[in-house]
């Protein structure tokens, strides 16, 4: 092989910026989707679209090559972290901190296996799961993908995801049909940085640290992972994807590691001294696959020419793209296997969310219900006239999270996005219709008031808004959307019974909640079986999840609660033979809710959670999407799409709303290209002309907007830009600042 196609085996971009075409040129030697990305630029992609691609891109990567070069298949990696579930139609499984609650080892192979034949059927090979992390910090937005706080339980359900997914190791069946490659991730320590912050430092002790964050990849590599993702977080402020003593001395030289190191999103670019196009240091560190979504190109040339004066030693380089070819080889597509859809379960359509598999998810999703209160509520009475109130009662979606067809999950997706799937409601309603009773849907609740019967029990569905990643990360564990809190009290000052379904990706601090319903049910996030929670709740099925996390009593988060602060303990969680207890009212008292001043308005990628952003009068959930001329699309700044580009059609205009604190607005912002015609921004008073500050700032990089009273007029919980002909932009933070309030507006 010449060094231009071995470093073609080592680079992995994303389909979001590659064509067939380009395959064919370069013969990566694999490639990925990341979370929003979807064949053919569509994100919410038809299963038929994944499998068309697939071929494409087999057709490209087998296509004969010039003067006997070998001719060595693409494969195509994805993240089915809980069933294939970028896929509309596919089945979606509870995730990781649900299957933790479940405590069954055997149940996650079942699922492992459910999700790698639902992979093959839309032809791709290689799925970046499971996570391994040990999560140690709720407030840290990846804490759903964990199993557990605790090392001894991830490390048994880590290695049966492993053995669902590529079969037993030394067996017939291993990585043969209806398993694909799984990765081990991400290594190591990502559960572990301080504050909970997501790609932040890990620090302190090595061996302490590694007896918790290590602790499941010997397990996993004994179950024959075929790979393991460099984690992004530092450890003692060393970058893993820039770790030798780790990536290669610890992992290959003590845990025996033989698989393929795969990188993280550009995480090779947060290496000192590297950039996304240009990082030896990562191959040299041991990172085998360079996961660069964009910049593919240049670190391809940046790759070769460092082969070629030596910097990267010849002998690394054929040892990198060795462990590739044997991981190819070990899924057979070496020895003259056939393009995606001529394989066997290409294209079996009917296996995709197959009633067998949601049969699984369901079981999953009743063994992870977590009785927390129980003041003897449940089970239902058969018979009953039932309630079900709360958005999120009927809201496929939400019950998923993130990583649900979209990487963040929620935003514009819809139960159409989700077909076959059943909501928390819609198996209530079932279970209610079976048992002889009566159900009705009341998302706010007012259907009571109005209805002649009132209802015997009601069910009130809330919870967090789908998220992923860093998105996710929190300052403390305090639940602030207060919308499950007022039902639950409606209901009570009417003296009807409630039961509360706690939709979360983590344990948070819901003490008035606690006390405001009868019974109490952590639920996490169930995925598209929505039925497995009527389940429980109607007692079709025992009470058997247990919390795999601590469940705090303070509203902190962090260290805090550790040190006295549990209110549940890990393994805690109520059958329905507990005795009726007359619990102690919690302690209602949270500092972090009362000192909430609504600063951030957008931050880390997110919309703050009483804010939104319209173009004219359609929605852009979390600052994405389009309407009435706008386009609100994701960007990196410092971490993949915590920015945003927002592009304007002539006469278009976005308006930002939230808290009304009168403050000023900072705007951390970038234009490439200064506007063609007059750009205005209102808040409540006169439009003010900001064409000028916008055409000085073209090409200057990111600055910060200030706009305060002294040039708007007023400030207050509405912020419009308006711009006469198209225009684009990038944002990456709007605050409110009380100090700034009567400075000069500079840009
Ligand atoms: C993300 C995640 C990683 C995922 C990868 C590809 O940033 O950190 O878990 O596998 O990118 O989507």
């Amino acid at each position: 092989m010449s060094i231009e196609r071995k470093v073609a085996q080592l680079v992995q971009p994303d389909i979001g910026s590659i064509t067939p075409a380009d395959v064919r040129e370069y013969r990566f030697g694999t490639i990925l989707n990341g979370g929003n990305s979807g064949p053919y630029g569509n994100d919410k992609a038809p299963a038929a679209d994944w499998l068309k691609l697939a071929d494409e891109f087999w057709e490209a990567s087998t296509a004969p090559l010039e003067n006997g070069e070998p001719v060595i298949p693409a494969i195509w990696a994805t993240d089915a972290v809980h069933g294939h579930a970028n896929v509309p139609g596919a089945t979606v499984f509870p995730h990781n901190i649900g299957l933790g609650a479940t405590h069954d080892p055997d149940l996650i192979r079942r699922i492992g296996a459910a999700t790698a034949t639902e992979i093959e059927v839309t032809g791709l090979d290689w799925t970046f799961a499971p996570t391994i992390a040990v999560a140690r910090d709720s407030r840290w937005g990846r804490t759903y993908e964990s199993y557990s706080e605790d090392p001894a339980l991830v490390t048994p359900l880590g290695a049966a995801m492993i053995e669902g997914l590529q079969g037993k190791a030394g067996t017939a069946g291993f990585l043969g049909q209806g398993k694909v490659a799984a990765t081990a991730k991400h290594y190591f320590g990502d559960g572990g940085t301080s504050q909970g912050v997501d790609q932040g430092d890990v620090n302190g002790d090595l061996d302490k640290l590694m007896a918790i964050h290590a602790a499941p990849y010997p397990a996993a590599i004994g179950a024959g992972v075929a790979s393991v993702m460099a984690s992004f977080n530092s450890i003692n402020g060393t970058k893993m994807h820039g770790n030798k003593p780790l990536l290669t001395d610890e992992l290959r030289g003590k845990l025996g590691f033989e698989g393929v190191v795969v990188g993280d999103w550009n995480g090779h670019g947060q290496v000192t001294g590297c950039t996304n196009s240009n990082c030896a240091q990562s191959l040299l560190a041991g990172l085998d696959v360079y996961m660069v979504p964009e910049d593919w190109k240049a670190l391809h040339a940046s790759l070769v020419a460092q082969v070629k004066d030596g910097t990267i030693p010849m002998a690394r380089l054929d040892e990198a793209v060795l462990r590739v070819l044997r991981m190819k080889k070990a899924l057979g597509i070496l020895d003259g296997e056939v393009k995606p859809s001529a394989r066997p379960n290409g294209g079996k359509w009917n296996l995709l969310g197959s009633p067998e598999h949601r049969a699984i998810a369901r079981e999953a999703v009743a063994k992870s219900q977590v009785i927390l209160k129980n003041a003897g509520v449940l089970p239902l009475k058969p018979g009953a006239r039932i309630e079900v109130a709360g958005t999120a009662a009927d809201n496929i979606p939400q019950q998923s999270g993130g990583w649900s067809i979209t990487w963040q999950g929620g935003g514009d997706l819809t139960a159409a996005n989700f077909p076959g799937a059943t909501s928390i409601w819609g198996g209530i309603a079932e279970a209610a219709r079976t048992a002889g009773g009566t159900a009705v849907l009341a998302p706010t609740g007012s259907a009571a008031a109005a209805s002649a019967a009132k209802p015997d029990i009601a069910i009130v569905v809330f919870g967090e808004e789908p998220y992923a990643e860093f998105v996710g990360d929190r300052k403390d564990l305090a639940f602030r959307d207060e919308e499950g809190l007022a039902l639950l009290k409606a209901y009570k000052a009417r003296g009807i019974p409630t039961v509360a379904v706690f939709l979360s990706g983590r344990p948070l601090w819901v003490n008035r909640e606690l006390n405001a319903a009868d019974a109490f049910v952590a639920s996490w996030l169930p995925g598209s079986e929505g039925a497995g929670v009527a389940d429980v709740l109607f007692g079709k099925t025992q009470p058997t999840g247990r919390l795999s996390f601590a469940w705090p009593k303070t509203c902190e988060g962090g260290a805090t609660w550790r040190e006295g602060g549990t209110l549940f303990e890990r393994g805690y969680g109520l059958g329905f033979a507990a005795p009726r207890i007359a619990s102690v009212p919690l302690d209602e008292t949270c500092a972090a809710l009362t000192n909430d001043s609504g600063a951030a308005w957008f931050a880390n990628g997110r919309l703050a959670s009483q804010v939104q952003a319209v173009a004219d009068n359609a929605l852009l959930p979390d600052l994405r999407g389009n309407g009435n001329g706008i386009v609100a699309a994701g960007i990196d700044r410092r971490a993949q799409e915590d920015a945003r580009r927002i592009t304007f059609g002539p006469g278009a205009k976005i308006s930002f709303t939230g808290p009304d604190s009168g403050a000023a607005f900072r705007i951390a912002y970038q234009v490439l290209n200064r506007p063609a015609g007059p750009v205005t921004v209102t808040a409540g008073g006169k439009a003010v002309d900001i064409t000028q500050g916008l055409s000085v700032a073209e090409g200057k990089g990111w600055r910060e907007m200030v706009l305060t009273q002294a040039c708007l007029g007023s400030t207050g919980g509405r912020l419009t830009f308006a711009s006469a002909a198209p225009f684009a932009f990038q944002i990456s933070e709007i605050t409110r600042d009380e100090k700034a309030a009567n400075v000069e507006c500079s840009f």
